[in-house]
């Protein structure tokens, strides 16, 4: 049952992010994560504060959901646990910054 409750939880977030995306997302508390975790890397390809990598001509987000999708293989790849509505902040965050997708 412990294993099984966290999927649970993340369907109803899936579900929830289909329905209105980041309406209930922390931008500001996305913002302080994005700094403090994701800028190195992007910065030494790109230069600058490295957002150039979320403007780039053929950027590789798409949509707001490809952007969450994106934001939690870093989060991953990167080991820092966050959770689901740390991943939903920071998307909020760079949605409403670079991308602006309306869905
Ligand atoms: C270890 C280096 C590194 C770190 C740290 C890193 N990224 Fe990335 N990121 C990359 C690389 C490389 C790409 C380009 C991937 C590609 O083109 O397939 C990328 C691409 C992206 C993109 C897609 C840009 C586009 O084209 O639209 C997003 C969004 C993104 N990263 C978010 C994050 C977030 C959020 C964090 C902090 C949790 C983070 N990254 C930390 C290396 C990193």
């Amino acid at each position: 049952m412990t294993k099984i409750l966290p999927i649970l939880l993340c369907l109803f977030c899936i579900n929830a992010v289909a329905n209105d995306m980041f309406a209930n997302a922390d931008v500001k508390a996305g913002k302080a994560l994005v700094e403090k975790n994701c800028i190195s890397c992007h910065a030494s390809s790109y230069g600058g504060d490295g957002s150039g990598i979320y403007t780039r001509e053929y950027p590789k987000v798409k949509t707001s959901k490809g952007l969450v999708a994106q934001v939690r293989s870093c989060n991953t790849m990167l080991g820092l646990k966050w959770f689901e509505d740390e991943e939903l902040n920071v998307a909020a965050y760079l949605n409403q910054t670079y991308y602006k997708f309306e869905k």
